[in-house]
């Protein structure tokens, strides 16, 4: 159970996880400084922790109480979390605690300035259900004010050494671990998407946490649009990250009266390491963020690689036949089915189907598809338009566009502003009326650029937070407007994953890149955060059109099958072997697919010669073994298994051979990879006793 308890002479707040203690109190000042995160404490321990006054060394090196949420204020000389400009001009601001309330497992903890008609509230909630504790900021304006800064929360971590996600297109999610330098380190996108290039979460360790074993503190933001996360190591070593939407440089107006909320920034403590710490990051997205998470998610197929936009009624019917004999579920057709869409070069923004491929529209498509009993889904790129389109030719103001300057093209096409009230009107009417008259199931919504240019004239940066919100909006319009619709977060790949997306979304397409190779390596950085629930995966064709790599087919399909199994070749060419040993593995996948995308996931070894994942339900373990290459031909020592009942008896799949839970996880199991590279196994170990 979680709780949060209040301590009145010693202002002093507790939060309280199953496996973890918060506390934060009021300094004299009545600014809310941390006191505590870690492993659990109670009231008594907290409150007779030392009140750590402020350190002055010299007149130069002053070291405040770490802030909830610092100011620009007194002697301060870390990254502000709110900063703020009063109509004359006052940057400071100083705090007068006028309350707050406990409602349940959430806090607001109301503060406003001593002087100027500014109100600030504090958000903490907990879960009964896990560690994680969310923080977000509101602020409210009681006169004319300016924001250049607004985070969700300053969260003060122990650890010296970050671990952290960076790449590029296709390269999405390398894990990096290093030590944090005595300076502020930023992690940020102002590219008006989540980026390929960072992604919004940290976890601080002392450097000695390993997959299983070690102390970790993280957070992660959840937010789509540009963000910024400073983590700041001060001389003293002490270690904070502050985190928020926007990036630097931008800055919002609030009028008399009107306020602005934060996204949630999250964090978690947990002891057992990196692998415990991404378990309670995949049961929070689990048990608070998805809007489906009890659903398991069908098999797919997705037209892209095999048609590009060289779509057709009949060419995607002749896939849709083969697929169905594959045990595909969900049908999915990619980019170039409308306007003048046949390259990259045209139509995006025109959603009608395109009359020389679709004469009678999408119905007939659609139809075939559901009798042949898959769903049917549907790619669409909302926010984009090319300039080449009769949506740009009627509105070339719905863009984002600065006065007197170039409008930049990439991949030939422009990005709407969904912070227009107009383009968010015509957004939805087309996306409905294209569920409605088609009967679709499913979307994949993409965006392929970044912002450039990002300006509304007369309206200031707000932008940058009503686009996002425009994208939130309008996917929770349409699934309420049609509860059995599903969304497929994705851009380019994945340029926009992050909790924030995927509170309206149900799976996420996490890279261009299929070349199952360099797809473990970004599956494993994807798994740090986010669930198996929500990784689209698909087998392709080789040599793979990214990398021109070749690999035998099982172990592409092998690779896929840990996430949300899909696949995406061109099926019209596969050999009658081919397409049976993927409906083998599909139906394989069919079996184990609740432990995969409800399980719990250990991650038992990474590297070239061996990566190992096990996800673990209640009646049964799985276990994948991938190897890209094979160093001097040596063989796999036993692999040692995680999360097993020591006492329970599991069965091997491929032998018949059963073993306790302890054997399992003391001495391990034999792999027995193939010989050579992109080699792997899939091993199933049912529980029978
Ligand atoms: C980028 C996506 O990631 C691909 O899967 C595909 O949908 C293309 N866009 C289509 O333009």
């Amino acid at each position: 159970m979680s709780s949060i308890t209040f301590a009145a002479t010693e202002r002093l707040w507790l939060l309280s996880t199953p496996n973890s203690a918060y506390a934060l109190r009021l300094a004299d000042d009545d600014t809310p400084t941390h006191v505590y995160w870690g492993a659990p404490l109670g009231l008594a321990e907290v409150t007779a922790l030392p009140e750590s006054r402020p350190r002055l060394i010299s007149s130069f090196e002053t070291v405040p109480d770490p802030d909830e949420l610092a100011v620009a204020a007194g002697p301060r000389f870390g990254p502000p979390s709110l900063a703020v400009r009063f109509a004359d001009g006052t940057t400071a601001v100083e705090w007068t605690c006028v309350g707050h309330e406990i409602d349940g497992n959430h806090l607001a903890l109301r503060l406003t300035d001593r002087h100027y008609p500014l109100d600030v509230t504090l958000h903490y909630r907990v879960h009964d259900s896990d560690d994680v504790i969310e923080r977000w900021t509101t602020v409210s304006a009681g006169e004319p004010i300016t924001l250049s800064r607004l985070d969700s929360a300053s969260w003060t971590m122990p650890g010296h050494r970050v671990s952290y996600v960076a790449g590029g297109w296709s390269a999405e999610y390398q894990v990096h671990r290093t030590e944090v330098p005595v300076a502020e380190t930023v992690f940020t996108s102002r590219r008006g998407i989540t980026s390929h290039q960072a992604n919004p979460w940290v976890m601080l360790d002392a450097g000695d946490a390993g997959e299983d074993h070690g102390e970790v503190w993280s957070a992660a933001l959840a937010w789509s649009g540009s963000w910024r996360l400073t983590l700041h190591r001060d001389p003293t070593d002490r270690v904070t990250c502050t985190g928020g939407f926007g990036h630097d440089g931008v800055s919002w107006q609030l009028a008399a009266g009107e306020s602005l909320t934060s996204p949630v920034f999250a964090g978690v403590y947990t002891r057992d390491g990196f692998g415990a710490a991404s378990r309670q990051w995949h049961g929070f997205v689990r048990a608070h963020v998805l809007p489906h998470p009890d659903e398991l998610r069908p098999v797919l197929y997705n037209s892209w690689e095999a048609t590009t936009f060289d779509v057709s009624e009949a060419s995607q019917r002749a896939l849709a036949e083969i697929a169905v004999s594959l045990g595909v579920e969900l049908f999915v057709m990619d980019d170039g089915w409308f306007g003048a869409r046949r390259s990259d070069m045209a139509g995006l923004g025109d959603w009608q189907p395109y009359p020389g491929a679709f004469p009678n529209g999408l119905r007939p498509l659609v139809d075939d598809v559901h009798r042949l009993g898959m769903l049917f889904g549907l790619w669409v790129e909302p926010e984009m338009v090319n300039p080449d389109s009769d949506l740009y030719r009627a509105h070339p103001d719905w863009v984002l566009h600065q006065e007197n300057r170039r409008r930049t093209t990439l991949r030939n096409q422009l990005v709407l502003n969904f912070g227009r009230p107009d383009v968010l009107e015509w957004a939805f009417e087309w996306l409905d009326r294209l569920v409605t008259e088609n009967g679709l199931d499913y979307f994949k919504w993409d965006c392929n650029r970044p912002f450039t240019e990002p300006g509304w004239p007369g309206h200031g940066d707000q932008l940058w937070i009503d686009h996002t919100r425009g994208v939130y909006s309008t996917m929770e319009r349409l699934r309420a407007a049609h509860p059995g619709l599903r969304i497929e977060a994705c851009s380019g790949g994945g340029g926009r994953t992050d909790m924030g997306i995927m509170t309206y979304t149900d799976q996420v397409w996490i890279s261009d890149n299929t070349d199952a190779a360099d797809r473990i390596s970004i599956q494993h950085g994807y798994s740090q955060i986010y669930p198996a629930q929500t990784m689209g995966a698909w087998i392709t064709d080789c040599p793979n059109p990214t990398t021109a790599r070749t690999t035998p087919l099982l172990f592409r399909c092998h690779v896929a099958m840990a996430g949300v199994l899909a696949v995406g070749g061109n099926l019209t060419s596969w050999s009658a072997s081919d397409r049976s040993l993927v409906a083998e593995q599909v139906a394989l996948y069919r079996k184990i697919r609740s432990t995969v995308q409800h399980g719990r996931q250990y991650r038992l070894a990474h590297g070239p010669a061996l990566t190992c994942v096990e996800y673990v339900s209640v009646d049964e373990a799985v276990v994948f073994g991938w190897r890209i290459t094979e160093p001097f031909g040596h063989r796999p020592t036993p692999v040692r298994l995680a999360g097993l009942d020591p006492v329970a008896r599991y069965e091997d799949s491929r032998n018949g051979v059963v073993y306790t839970g302890a054997s399992l996880r003391e001495r391990g199991i034999d792999l027995d990879l193939p010989r050579g590279d992109h080699a792997s196994v899939v091993i199933r170990l049912r529980r029978v006793s």
